[in-house]
């Protein structure tokens, strides 16, 4: 995934234009496609029976995640999107609210309309245990990976744990929150979703009430 988010660097004027901020969410989608399904540490988790026509239209999806393991970062297509989907355990829920993360952050508190009212929170979610997020990042358009764990060399040395774009280096955290001094402008944009059962999310839908139209954002 990474090879395909590599930014041309040439000066050369006969050579094709430098490519744009929408070519690279392109090439990155387009390769998610191929991958997504055999990617081992980022499982694309089946959702629930699409209808073709539902997701070639952009409807909502529903994922069941009974079986989604805590820490566990699953995928889910929403708009030829992906969507990820993270099962936040008690000791990482309360991690987000530490001063040593949230000092890290450029915009702790999703000041930055990337994601509905609902979801302009702390934990950035309807349920802190739930983190539903749209894995593109907001630099160029890769695909951060999913690192929760601390560690002292891995992706990148003192690693707080959290998603990691290999393309040219943005951090988040498992909010999502992007860090600062990274070329990263902003926070991962959050979809419409709710829940319809204890363990079943439908992205795409607003809960009743909420009017939250995802095209608003700043930038996906
Ligand atoms: S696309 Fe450049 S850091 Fe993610």
């Amino acid at each position: 995934m990474s090879e395909a988010c590599s930014p041309d660097r040439s000066e050369d004027a006969a050579k094709p234009p430098r490519a744009t901020r929408r070519d690279f969410l392109y090439i990155a989608t387009a390769t998610f496609a191929g991958v997504g399904a055999t990617a081992a540490t980022v499982p694309l988790f089946s959702q629930m029976e699409p209808d073709a026509s539902t997701l070639a239209a952009g409807g909502p999806v529903d994922i069941d995640l009974k079986t989604a393991a805590p820490g566990q970062n699953i995928i889910a297509l929403w708009r030829q999107r992906p969507i990820y989907i993270l099962r936040r355990p008690p000791d990482l829920v309360a991690s987000l609210q530490s001063p040593k993360v949230v000092d890290l952050l450029a915009d702790p508190e999703s000041k930055v309309w990337q994601q509905p009212p609902y979801a302009a929170n702390w934990h950035r979610s309807i349920k802190p245990e739930i983190l539903v997020v749209v894995g593109i990042c907001t630099h160029l358009g890769c695909l951060p990976k999913c690192f929760p764990d601390a560690s002292a060399t891995t992706p990148v040395a003192a690693w707080p744990g959290g998603y990691f774009c290999p393309c040219h280096g943005s951090k988040y955290d498992l909010a999502g929150r992007v860090f600062k001094g990274v070329p990263a402008p902003y926070n991962l944009p959050v979809p419409p979703y709710r829940f319809v059962g204890d363990t079943i999310v439908r992205i795409g839908e607003n809960p009743p009430g909420e009017k939250f139209d995802f095209d608003s954002i700043v930038q996906l």
